[in-house]
C-alpha cells in the first residue's frame, strides 16, 4: 500500500469530515456530558494504565481511527514483524528486537531458524559476566575489584543504557558507579577519565557496527589512557565489547571471550534489550535485567493479542495520528513526573524521530501527509517552571504524555503527594482551561473591578482544550520500565505503518557523516581547498588557523 492511498482511504476521508465537527468540540463539555468518560477511554496492559480520556475525541473518532488502522493492515504488518519477515526493506533486514525479550520457549524464527537459542546463550554469557563483576570476583590488573563501569557508545548504544541505568538507579549495586561517554568532543571522555582509577575501571565498548567514529575514537583514547599505567596483557581485564562486528572487535584488541554479540536484525535504537544492555545488567543485576526484559515481553504479548479497541500501543499511535494529520500538530511533549526518568524524552527522541522522521514511503514516493512529530520534554515539575507557559497559553497545539508512578522509591515524607498533585493538576488545567468569566470571578474576589480588572482578563484566560495522555504505573520497577519502552516502540511501529514509511532505517544520518570525513581531512591536512560554499570555507579556515592538536 502506498502513502497516496492513505489520503484516499475511506477511513482517512471520514476522519477529515469528522474533524470538521470534532475539531470544535470542547473537552470540558465532553467530560460534563459523559461522567464515565475515564472508564470509556482508558485501558490497562502489562502493569500500565493509559488514560486517554483527556483527548479531543469521542467514540466515533476512535472507531474511525481504528478503521484506519485496519485499512492500513496494522495487524498484518505487526504479525510480519514478529514472524521475522524482512520488513526493513532498504537494508533487507528483519526487525526482531522482540525476540530478545521473549522466553526461550518462544522459539522465535528467522529464515526458518530458531534464534531463541542464540539469544539465550548471550543472556547466559551476560549473566556470568554480571555475577563476576558484581560479586567482586572479576579483578582488575592489581587484584582489586572493579568499581567503575564506563559504557562507550553513541545513539542507541548510549541513550538506552544511560536512560535505563538512570531510571533504575535505586536498584544499582552500591560498589559500582556507571559512567557513559558518547560525544567525540574530548571534554566528555576527559571529564570521566579524570575521576577514575584505571586499575579498578572496566570499559564496555558498545557499538553495533564497531565503525562509528565517535565510539572508536573514544575507545582508542580510553585504551591509550589505560596503557599509560597498564600493559597490553592487562587490557583483557579492563575492556569488553558489545557488537555485531566480530572482526573489528578482534582488530581493536579485545579478547574474543570478552565480546558479547548481537545481530543485524536488532536496530540500534531498539538494542537496549540485547547485550547493549550489559551496563544495565551489571548495574541492577541480572535478575533485574530479566524482569526488565519480561516487562517488555508482556507488552509484546498485549500488542499481539489485544483487540485494537483495547490495544495500548495502537491507541497511543492512532491518537498521535489524529493530532499529527488532522490537527496539524507538529510535536509531542513528554512529561515524566519522575526524576529518574529525566532522560526518557531524549531516549524517545531517537526512537521516534530516527524511526519516523521520513518523507518518502516504503515505495520511495513522496509522502502526502505529515509524518513523525518532534519529540521533546523534561521531567515534571521542572518543565512547569520553564516551557509549560507556552503549552498553556502559546499558539501551538502540543499534545502531552504525562507519565507517573503511584509509589515512590524514596522515604522522604510529603514529596510524592505534591508531585502527583502537580501531575494531575496540569492535565486537568490543560483540559479545562479557564474562561474569561471564571477569571473575572477570581479577580472580583480579590477586590479588583472596572478597567483594571478588564485589562487583566485576557492575560489570565486559558483556552484549555489541550490534549494529554496519562500513563500510570504502580512504581518504576524494571518490569514497568520495560513495558513502558515497549509501549512506545510499538506506538512508533504502528505510526510507521499508517504513514507507510520504513521505521527501521536511518539514511538521514549518513550525509553529515560523509561530509565530516572530508572536512576532517582538510582540517588536519595542509591544503585549504575552496570546494565548499563561502561559509563552510571560512569556518574551515578559522579552525585551521586555530592549529588544532
Ligand atoms: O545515528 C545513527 C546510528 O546508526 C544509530 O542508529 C545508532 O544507534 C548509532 O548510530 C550508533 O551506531 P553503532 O552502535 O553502530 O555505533
Amino acid at each position: 500500500m502506498t502513502d497516496n492511498l492513505l489520503t484516499a482511504s475511506p477511513a482517512f476521508r471520514l476522519l477529515q469530515a469528522h474533524h470538521a465537527t470534532m475539531g470544535q468540540a470542547r473537552l470540558r463539555d465532553l467530560f460534563a456530558a459523559a461522567p464515565d468518560r475515564f472508564a470509556q477511554f482508558s485501558t490497562r496492559a502489562a502493569g500500565l494504565l493509559l488514560d486517554f480520556s483527556k483527548n479531543r475525541l469521542d467514540q466515533t473518532t476512535l472507531d474511525l481511527l481504528l478503521a484506519l488502522a485496519r485499512e492500513r493492515h496494522v495487524e498484518t504488518h505487526r504479525n510480519a514483524m514478529f514472524a521475522g519477515e524482512k520488513i526493513n526493506r532498504t537494508e533487507q533486514r528483519a526487525v526482531l528486537h522482540t525476540a530478545l525479550r521473549a522466553p526461550r520457549s518462544a522459539h522465535m524464527q528467522l529464515d526458518g531458524q530458531d534464534i531463541s537459542a542464540d539469544v539465550h546463550a548471550v543472556l547466559a554469557q551476560m549473566q556470568g559476566f554480571c555475577e563476576r563483576v558484581r560479586s567482586g570476583s572479576w579483578l582488575g590488573r592489581d587484584g582489586r575489584a572493579i568499581t567503575d563501569i564506563v559504557n562507550i557508545g553513541i545513539g542507541g548504544s548510549y541513550l538506552g543504557p544511560k536512560m535505563v541505568c538512570q531510571a533504575l538507579r535505586t536498584h544499582a549495586h552500591p560498589r559500582l558507579t556507571s559512567h557513559f561517554v558518547s560525544n567525540v568532543d574530548g571534554h566528555d571522555l576527559a571529564a570521566v577519565l579524570g575521576r577514575l582509577d584505571p586499575a579498578t575501571t572496566l570499559f564496555i565498548v558498545a557499538s553495533k557496527t564497531f565503525t562509528t567514529i565517535e565510539t572508536m575514537m573514544n575507545a582508542h583514547s580510553a585504551r591509550s589512557w589505560f596503557l599509560q599505567t597498564g600493559s597490553e596483557a592487562e587490557l583483557a581485564k579492563h575492556f569488553v565489547a558489545v557488537s555485531t562486528n566480530d572482526a573489528a572487535v578482534r582488530e581493536f584488541g579485545i579478547d574474543p571471550d570478552n565480546m558479547f554479540p548481537f545481530w543485524d536484525w536488532v536496530g540500534g535504537r531498539y538494542s537496549i534489550w540485547s547485550a547493549i544492555g550489559l551496563s544495565v545488567a551489571v548495574a541492577i543485576g541480572f535478575d533485574g535485567f530479566t524482569e526488565f526484559l519480561d516487562g517488555a515481553h508482556q507488552m509484546d504479548v498485549h500488542f499481539q493479542t489485544a483487540p485494537l479497541e483495547q490495544n495500548m500501543p495502537v491507541l497511543l499511535a492512532m491518537i498521535g495520528v489524529w493530532y499529527r494529520n488532522f490537527f496539524d500538530s507538529s510535536s509531542v511533549s513528554i512529561a515524566p513526573y519522575h526524576q529518574d526518568l529525566s532522560l526518557f524524552a531524549g531516549y524517545l527522541q531517537q526512537l521516534d524521530m530516527e524511526s519516523n522522521g521520513k518523507s518518502v514511503t516504503t515505495a520511495g514516493e513522496a509522502v502526502s501527509v505529515e509524518t513523525g512529530p518532534v519529540i521533546w520534554g523534561d521531567t515534571g515539575t521542572n518543565g512547569q517552571h520553564a516551557y509549560f507557559q507556552l503549552l498553556h497559553q502559546g499558539t501551538h497545539l502540543i499534545p502531552i504524555d504525562f507519565i507517573a508512578a503511584l509509589q515512590a522509591d524514596h522515604s522522604l515524607p510529603g514529596h510524592h503527594a505534591v508531585l502527583l498533585a502537580n501531575c494531575f493538576a496540569q492535565s486537568e488545567a490543560f483540559m479545562r482551561g479557564k474562561t474569561a468569566d471564571e477569571v473575572r470571578a477570581d479577580l472580583q474576589a480579590q477586590g479588583l473591578a472596572g478597567d483594571a480588572l478588564e485589562a487583566l482578563v485576557p492575560h489570565k484566560v486559558f483556552a484549555g482544550n489541550r490534549p494529554s495522555n496519562t500513563i500510570l504505573m504502580e512504581r518504576l520497577t524494571p518490569a514497568a520500565l520495560g513495558a513502558l519502552i515497549a509501549l512506545y516502540e510499538h506506538k512508533v511501529f504502528v505510526q510507521g505503518v499508517i504513514w507507510d514509511v520504513n521505521s527501521f532505517d536511518q539514511w538521514g544520518v549518513e550525509l553529515g557523516k560523509v561530509l565530516a570525513t572530508h572536512i576532517h581531512r582538510e582540517l588536519v591536512g595542509d591544503s585549504t581547498p575552496a570546494t565548499h560554499d563561502s561559509s563552510t570555507n571560512a569556518l574551515i579556515a578559522l579552525a585551521k588557523a586555530a592549529r588544532l592538536p
